[in-house]
């Protein structure tokens, strides 16, 4: 019997695509499951995989990976899709692709599944990283091909197939998680006109209903990277779920905002991610502070460039690998430390200090100690007009 290697959530769609797997397309499931901070059950989970028939089930933590590999240099790059989304659910798809390729490549299975819709945006990246990876491989996407369609059906399918589903909490909404952030749609969403109820958000409190008094960080970075908190070292993952945790409290980094899918439908999404608010509003204070204007300006660019890449899934490109050599150039200075406050879903700049700061008291000042040199002024002022004066002395003629 041939192997397929499943991406495997536990619920019930890819539970539904395991059984399915089994019955119509006669392959062996092996399954796997990436703990990227969502909270996995590994014991239930392993249960669930091999009750519902699969031969073996991975279960691996890869939060580590995740942040090192690819949540950091998205951060470094300031990664940015439609001006908001900072692609939570995105960047974690190329890791579990890579994974899904190489435990099929020791399994000898010639085929990878997963659970994604024929609407979305991960079925794309899934696929278009595997085949970046392994050319070779085949994927099956049972929710894609599969005519049942409505979610009712879905559920009688799992109850006839005697796949325990958690009737328990029978959430509205699709939920995506992971340590970068939460991703919420359907429901009562899928009208852009509708707020949000309450107990969509996952992580964050209603910034109305925080703390009145602010709460003061200091992040200290090296080379782009969050490397300290308030004077302690932290790890990447740390640092991500401490201030995840305390922006959280403080109601930052929510986004609600209609966006342009790949395959060009628009969708109205819900996001949550409060770390890396943070972590981008004190970049971003610490890069205006460190690199030069060319740089600041141009870097910009990059950034959405690199978030239409991630949201593409177009990781594994070489576009992507040559933006990341610019990138890690680009932050060999951006060293030092910002003072954040947080405040009610407003996260705020307090302070911003670095060795290689490019902010020179001595001329900027309107004091006594200005060291400018007024008279260059003039010279630069009247050639960088010229082309202006030439062409209004033209008009009046
Ligand atoms: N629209 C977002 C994206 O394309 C989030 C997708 C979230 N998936 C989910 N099952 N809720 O990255």
């Amino acid at each position: 019997m041939d192997k397929v290697i499943l991406a495997y959530s536990g619920g019930l769609d890819t539970s539904v695509c395991l059984k399915w797997l089994q019955e119509k397309c006669n392959l062996e499931v092996v399954t796997f499951s990436a703990e990227l901070g969502q909270g996995l059950d590994f014991d239930e989970l392993r249960r669930k995989a091999l009750d519902t028939g699969a031969s073996k089930a991975y279960i691996e933590d890869l939060q580590e990976k995740f942040v090192r590999e690819y949540v950091f240099p998205s951060l470094k790059a300031n990664a940015i899709y439609e001006d908001r989304y900072l692609l939570g659910t995105a960047i974690g798809r190329p890791l579990i692709a890579k994974r899904l390729v190489e435990i099929a490549e020791m399994e000898g299975a010639k085929v990878i599944a997963h659970g994604c819709t024929g609407k979305g945006n991960d079925q794309i990246r899934f696929e278009v990283g595997v085949a970046s990876l392994n050319p070779e491989l085949k994927v099956i996407a049972p929710l894609r091909e599969w005519s049942l369609g409505s979610r009712e059906e879905e559920i009688d399918y799992a109850k006839t197939h005697n796949i325990p589903i958690s009737a328990t909490r029978e959430n509205p909404y699709s939920i995506d998680k992971n340590l970068w952030g939460v991703s919420i749609e359907c429901g009562a969403l899928e009208d852009p006109w509708v707020e949000p109820a309450p107990e969509v958000y996952l992580l964050t409190a209603d910034p109305g209903q925080a703390p009145s008094e602010p709460t003061y960080l200091e992040i200290y970075f090296e080379e782009g990277l969050p490397r300290k908190l308030n004077g302690e070292d932290y790890s990447g993952v740390e640092l991500i779920a401490r201030l995840n945790e305390v922006g959280g409290k403080n109601g930052i980094g929510r986004v609600d905002m209609v966006e342009d899918r790949r395959l060009g439908i628009k969708s109205r999404e819900i996001y949550e991610n409060p770390s890396g608010t943070i972590l981008y509003r004190a970049r971003e204070e610490l890069e205006a502070l460190t690199l030069d204007r060319e740089m600041l300006h141009f870097k910009k660019l990059i950034s959405r460039k690199y978030g239409e890449l991630i949201y593409d899934g177009l990781w594994f490109s070489p576009l992507r690998e040559s933006l990341d050599a610019f990138v890690n150039e680009s932050q060999k200075n951006v060293t030092g430390t910002v003072r954040l406050k947080l405040c009610q879903g407003r996260c705020e700049v307090a302070g911003r200090k670095s060795p290689y700061s490019l902010y020179d008291e001595r001329l900027s000042t309107y004091g006594a100690e200005d060291a400018f040199d007024h008279q260059a002024a003039k010279g630069f002022i009247d050639l960088w007009g010229l082309p202006m004066k030439i062409r209004a002395m033209r008009q009046k003629k």
